[in-house]
């Protein structure tokens, strides 16, 4: 086992009814508050009334920033911040799935510097001090809710990167099940390969950590379990739970405890295909980790051979890739690209883009010469 520093300041709410408290959480904060979502899934699902009584218990003064995108880009947490700068907010209250989380983390250090928010992604800047942050999350998925990274898109330079810093806890994250209630079919499979994803790059780090493995097997097996089920009864209160406490617990730092490092290969590999035809991050992964669990297969057989033993009681590496397979196709989700609209011509922008953004793993890298081969596996 490698040495380690666990460190989660976030207060986790969960559960019916959490949002009730919310006020008197962001009043400790201050009353200027910055209210940050997306596209307008709050105002139809009843999320936004709930947020304005709470906030208006506390007669706080708002301040709203709406319209992040998912697969959110920098250009709109730059005018964000300067919104929040401008009315000199105390608090940033975030309300969404993981576009709008990530946005506000990011928001929240940039409201403090002059610089753009792009500027921490290219390590031109660091961050001094956060405006602090409190998130009511709408959709289970990232586990942005409870870790300190945010990964934002820059259509310019057409790069999706992922960035880290202590910084960018959220305060206290707010988790009511039900609130997931009206996310629709198909973001609710992408989320659930997305926890899987989360657990598979802890799985595929390096380091060896056997209890973090186990932890990785439970959340992969709860996801298996009741994901399928979920999506048969949407507004299961019991299910939506389960996907969402597992959605949190796959990447709040449990699973990558004893290792020098998760993988995220396979994330960088999805990012590139969100980046370049705006495809949903789950629809990235569940193409992006067959493919590249075949090519990786030749390289740690052992590995996948003993994640699928614990998973699915298979025996060979071909028996467990197969085995991913068919589970995210049950989800209806893509396993190969023009199940998604991308056709075989855009093999050279593909790889052209993976290779001029150096994609690669932090334990398995890549070369140009994997992007090829990893992006044959796409089609
Ligand atoms: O924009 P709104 O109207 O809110 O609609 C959203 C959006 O269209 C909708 N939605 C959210 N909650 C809903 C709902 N619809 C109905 N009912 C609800 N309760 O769902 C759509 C997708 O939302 P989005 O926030 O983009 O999804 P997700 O939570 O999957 O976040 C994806 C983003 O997070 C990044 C991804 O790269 C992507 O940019 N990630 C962040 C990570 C992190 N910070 O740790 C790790 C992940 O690996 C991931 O990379
Ligand atoms: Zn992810």
């Amino acid at each position: 086992m490698e040495n380690f520093v666990a460190y989660n300041p976030t207060k986790l709410h969960f559960g019916k009814d959490v949002t009730d408290t919310l006020g008197k959480a962001i009043e400790k904060f201050g009353k200027r508050v910055l209210l940050v979502y997306g596209g307008g899934s709050i105002k139809n699902n009843g999320i936004y009334d709930k947020i304005i009584s709470q906030l208006k218990s506390i007669d706080a003064g708002i301040f709203k920033y709406h319209g992040i995108k998912p697969n959110p880009v920098y250009e709109d947490v730059d005018v964000a911040a300067k919104l929040g700068r401008d009315n000199n907010v105390d608090v940033i209250l975030a309300v969404g799935g993981g576009s709008v989380i990530d946005s506000a983390k990011i928001i929240s250090i940039t409201i403090p510097v002059e610089n753009s928010s792009w500027d921490f992604y290219k390590g031109k800047t660091e961050p001094k001090s956060a405006i602090p942050l409190i998130s009511v999350l709408t959709l289970a998925a990232t586990g942005t809710e409870m870790n300190p990274f945010a990964v934002l898109q820059n259509d310019k330079t057409k790069q999706k990167l992922g960035w880290g810093n202590k910084l960018l806890f959220n305060k206290h994250s707010f988790l009511d099940p039900r609130f997931t209630f009206s996310v629709p079919y198909n973001q609710t499979a992408y989320g659930i390969v997305d926890l899987i994803a989360h657990c598979l790059e802890a799985y595929f780090g390096e380091g060896e950590a056997t209890l973090s493995d186990r932890f990785v097997f439970s959340i992969i097996k709860e996801a298996i379990e009741y994901g399928p089920k979920l999506l048969d009864n949407p507004d299961n209160y019991e299910l939506r739970a389960k996907i969402m406490y597992a959605a949190t617990a796959a990447l709040n730092g449990l699973t990558f405890n004893g290792r020098k490092s998760g993988d995220w290969g396979v994330h960088s590999i999805g990012h590139e295909l969100s980046l370049l035809y705006d495809i949903p991050h789950g629809a990235s992964l569940s193409i992006a980790y067959p493919a590249w669990m075949k090519y990786s297969s030749n390289i740690i057989p052992e590995r996948v051979i003993e994640l699928g033993k614990n998973i699915f009681n298979t025996d060979t590496t071909e028996k467990t890739i197969s085995a991913f397979e068919s589970f995210f196709k049950s989800l209806d989700c893509p396993v190969r690209c023009p199940e998604i609209g991308i056709g075989e011509d855009k093999k050279p922008e593909i790889i052209k883009n993976m290779t001029a953004n150096n994609v690669s793993g932090a334990n398995l890298k890549m070369t140009e010469e994997d992007h090829i081969k990893i992006v044959e596996l796409f089609f």
